[in-house]
């Protein structure tokens, strides 16, 4: 990611990260899950958890966006549990798709294509990191 993407990422979560996570992480759950039913019986039953755990993770990660080598064993870690999970590489694109979706319903016409861009490049390194 280059210095203006991570403050266009930072800058965007700063929104997106005041709306309460059963309204934010639902709706991206929602929009995975309708677009792969089969992957919600991999999640507990009760998700808001999960929701809270999800926000708290992308807190931890965008806040350290400058310096990512400081948490890439956390990344690692995070890679390996979710191995255990039963989670697969092809995974990460339906979970990338959803979330830049949920993105875009969240920033509404603040998500402009370098917006996007830069969240693409976010989550994709991100991802790459924990399937490797
Ligand atoms: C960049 C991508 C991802 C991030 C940042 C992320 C984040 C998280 C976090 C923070 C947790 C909480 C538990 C933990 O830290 O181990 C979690 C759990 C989980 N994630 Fe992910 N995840 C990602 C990708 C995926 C993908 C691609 C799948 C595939 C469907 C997935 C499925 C799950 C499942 C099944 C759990 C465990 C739920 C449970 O039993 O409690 N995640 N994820």
């Amino acid at each position: 990611m280059t210095q203006y993407e991570i403050v266009l990422v930072k800058r965007s979560w700063r929104t997106l990260r005041n709306i309460n996570p059963e309204i934010l992480a639902g709706t991206f759950y929602g929009k995975l899950f309708t677009e792969r039913p089969a992957l919600r019986r991999m999640f507990p039953k009760e998700m808001s958890l999960q929701y809270q755990k999800l926000m708290d993770m992308l807190n931890t990660i965008i806040a350290r966006l400058e310096n990512i080598d400081t948490v890439d064993d956390e990344i690692m870690n995070m890679g390996k549990r979710h191995l255990g999970y039963g989670v697969k590489k092809e995974h990460y694109g339906l979970v990338g798709n959803a979330f830049l979706w949920t993105l875009e319903q969240g920033l509404g016409p603040d998500f402009t294509k370098e917006v996007k861009q830069a969240w693409m490049n976010c989550y994709n390194s991100l991802a790459q990191k924990m399937i490797r």
